[in-house]
């Protein structure tokens, strides 16, 4: 008899606290079943035709699995989970985990677009929808949020990331484990979140992949702890050790960051996952000399999961006979697996019913919400005003209704829409670049079962969204990578004869991510010409940039009259650009990363610490110090003004409270949305402090002329403090500076 026909152990009744069940089942389980639990097995590709044969080829009693993207992840995971469950002894169901990064079906942009939104609460709902699509699917665990922090956008992976600010990166990474995990763990639309990749792993020497990192152990606390850390207090129940080698100490091996900080300081339950064959690589990277010592060394540290090279079952149970591993250990790292395992509720639910969810393509809420994302996301990196265009002025009078929302004057608002729009009236539109008519590339790396034929591309969207008296032309110009056949000349033509042209250049999916490391960041192939010869015909150029990335635009950038970062934005991404380009939404993105203008300038932050020389001292003789965009930059179609800064105290002690306020005003002629960042610095420390640092942001639409107070509650502990090289927080007295848009003030901290 299997376990599975009779509900007589302990373990198997839900009624029971979990860890009765837990202690239960370990008790009944061999060594070799214990270690299975430790393993992760890839399934890669099925088809209806081999499933049943797949599943042979691996042991029932696997712990977990490692999803790809097959069509028919519903059916693999019923079949997988059917013979865990009747083919064991013990029928321990095995967990499903996939990369579900932003979006699943209905893809959402790349992490690094979104932090641009600066609305946590859409990236919550925007995880909340992946996690919903994909559980329907039979996924119950996501590797995501990465929360890595990266200042080389040579490394492909920082489209995978929050910025640069880690006070950013921790609100968005709290924000996505509540996305994925929801309110209510192992319910309906909730899958288990993996915080990755821990620890340093976008410290990229040269912004290579999967290299030495060489972090100082102040910064590893002040910039690349703090998003795991928010993480796991949002509840995260998983976390991935990283590839990375850090200071000497690989993050798959290291007993610092994984059972020092995780475990014991911050108090994870949940089992620690390595990322792919990252115990294996521990010879590779010269930590270990052979399988045995890196399993030894993986699991004394701290990874309970070995993801995909098999070492933990090929050497476990020899490095436990020979005492090498004690038992104790392999039995912890059993019962945080099934733990999850319990939580998740798998035992009681291993199989996944097909649903509306899972058979169709994505709904029209799913695709609304996307669509609002991509909006939120893509960042107006210039505009000399030649952006929003309209077509005619009856074209005016069909958007005024929309864009007067909330305009007290509405009468002289459209007077001054309709004088615009006789001075740039555009009657025919040359729509050019390889990125033009490329869908896939709007959908970027990671993205799961998102389809390129439900993807409308930049063309499609304006066509059917372009108001009738508008001519199109529609010219790739080049590829993305260069070819011998690349002919510039229908682009040119097209651009001569228009009023308007619209370049999109950039990156495809596979440009960014993992292993897409570039040592340089200028468009790829003959982009970079294309945009040349385009801007020798003197039409004015709205640039839009498609990536993972910031790229190179130093030069070219004086000859756009507008350029937007629309990211890899998505399923919908299209559709949002082109509702921003003819003024139907008005662009609210503020870059989480700071833009460079050349690749030499790598790397520049806003949160730098201060030079030993001020002016010009120091800084390149060949371009400017300053990057080409600061981060929190990004336009839109109106304006805003700040106030002066009121602060209710000139100091306040280390317990104590001070408030900040701030009034904004929308000054422009439409409705739009506001970011206020609040950035401090502390002008002398005992340890040196950031230029700048973001401590908060918050936003809010504000109506023509409408004005808002914003408030930052400071609380020295929380938002003064700074982190020692073993996480102590530090707070001193003395001299804070804050700045918000472009006010000043400052304050002391006494004793
Ligand atoms: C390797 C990647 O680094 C990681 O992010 C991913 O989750 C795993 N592979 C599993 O696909």
């Amino acid at each position: 008899m299997t376990a599975s026909s009779a509900r007589s152990y302990p373990y198997q009744q839900p009624d029971l606290p979990v860890a009765q069940r837990i202690a239960d089942l370990l008790g009944r389980m061999t060594l070799e079943e214990k270690i299975d639990q430790l393993h992760q097995s890839s399934i890669g590709d099925t088809n209806p035709n081999n499933l049943a044969q797949r599943t042979e080829e691996f042991r029932a009693t696997d712990g977990s699995f490692i999803m790809g993207g097959p069509p028919t992840v519903l059916a693999t995971r019923n079949a997988f989970q059917k013979r865990a469950m009747e083919a064991s002894r013990l029928g321990i169901p095995a967990v499903f985990g996939s990369d579900v990064i932003h979006g699943y079906r209905a893809i959402t942009p790349l992490p690094l677009a979104q932090a641009c939104s600066w609305n946590p609460a859409l990236v919550q709902r925007g995880c909340a929808m992946a996690a919903e699509e994909a559980k329907a699917h039979g996924i119950d665990w996501t590797f995501a949020p990465m929360v890595d922090h990266c200042v080389d956008a040579r490394w492909g992976r920082i489209a995978e990331t929050f910025g640069e600010s880690p006070y950013a990166a921790s609100v968005y990474s709290a924000a996505s484990v509540r996305g994925f995990q929801g309110e209510n763990f192992g319910g309906p639309g909730s899958v288990a979140a993996c915080l990755k990749h821990y620890v340093g792993y976008g410290a990229s020497e040269g912004g290579r992949d999967y290299v030495y990192t060489e972090i100082s152990s102040q910064t590893l606390w002040e910039m690349h702890l703090p998003p795991f850390e928010a993480g796991v207090r949002a509840g995260a129940r998983t976390v991935m050790s990283a590839f990375n080698d850090l200071n000497g100490t690989p993050t798959s091996a290291n007993p610092y960051t994984l059972t020092e900080i995780l475990r014991k300081r911050w108090g994870l339950t949940g089992p620690v996952v390595s990322d792919w064959a990252a115990v294996a690589q521990l010879i590779n990277q010269g930590f270990a000399a052979d399988e045995a010592e890196a399993t030894e060394k993986a699991l004394k540290a701290g990874v309970d999961i070995d993801m995909a090279d098999g070492l933990y079952r090929k050497c476990d149970v020899a490095l436990v006979a020979s005492g090498r591993l004690p038992l104790t250990l392999i039995d912890d790292a059993v019962r945080r697996v099934l733990r999850l395992k319990f939580e998740l509720g798998i035992f009681e639910h291993p199989y996944t019913e097909t649903s509306a969810l899972s058979a169709a393509a994505p709904n029209p809420a799913q695709l609304a919400l996307a669509e609002e994302l991509a909006a939120r996301s893509l960042v107006l990196l210039k505009n000399d005003g030649v952006l929003p265009f309209v077509a005619s002025l009856s074209q005016v009078e069909r958007v005024a209704p929309n864009a007067l929302k909330g305009i007290s004057d509405q009468p002289s608002a459209l007077g001054a829409m309709r004088s615009t729009c006789r001075d740039k009236t555009v009657r025919r539109i040359a729509l050019i670049g390889p990125l033009a008519v490329n869908s896939a590339a709007l959908l970027g790396c990671w993205c799961q079962q998102g389809q390129a034929a439900e993807t409308p591309s930049i063309a499609d969207a304006l066509k059917e969204r372009l108001p009738s008296g508008i001519a199109l032309r529609v010219e790739a110009g080049c590829s993305l990578a260069g070819a011998p056949t690349d002919d510039f000349s229908l682009a040119i033509a097209a651009a001569q004869e228009a009023d308007l042209v619209i370049l999109c250049v950039g990156e495809d999916g596979l440009m960014s991510g993992e292993n897409a490391s570039r040592s340089t960041l200028r468009l790829a192939g003959r982009q970079e010409e294309l945009v040349q010869a385009i801007a020798a015909t003197g039409r004015p150029v709205v640039l839009v940039i498609v990536s993972g990335r910031p790229l190179e635009l130093h030069a070219f950038e004086g000859k756009m009259a507008a350029i937007i970062a629309l990211w890899a934005g998505g399923s919908r991404a299209a559709a949002a650009l082109a509702d921003v380009l003819l003024g139907r939404r008005n662009p609210s993105g503020r870059l989480a990363v700071t833009w460079p203008r050349t690749v030499g300038q790598i790397p520049l932050y806003h949160n730098m610490r201060p030079r030993a020389r001020l002016g010009d001292e120091g800084a390149y003789r060949d371009i400017a110090t300053t990057p080409l965009y600061e981060f929190a930059h990004g336009l839109s179609y109106t304006t805003f003004s700040y106030s002066p800064i009121r602060l209710d105290q000139t100091e306040v002690s280390e317990t104590g409270k001070i408030t900040a306020e701030v009034t904004v005003t929308n000054t422009g002629a439409r409705e739009g949305v506001e970011t206020v960042f609040w950035f401090i610095r502390d002008p002398a420390a005992s340890i040196t402090r950031p230029l700048k640092d973001l401590k908060y942001f918050e936003q809010t639409s504000l109506a023509p002329g409408a004005s808002r107070v914003f408030r930052f509650e400071i609380e020295p502990q929380r938002d003064l403090s700074f982190p020692d090289g073993d996480g102590r927080r530090i707070l001193e007295p003395g001299e804070i500076i804050l700045m918000t848009g472009d006010r000043r003030a400052s304050f002391l901290v006494v004793r």
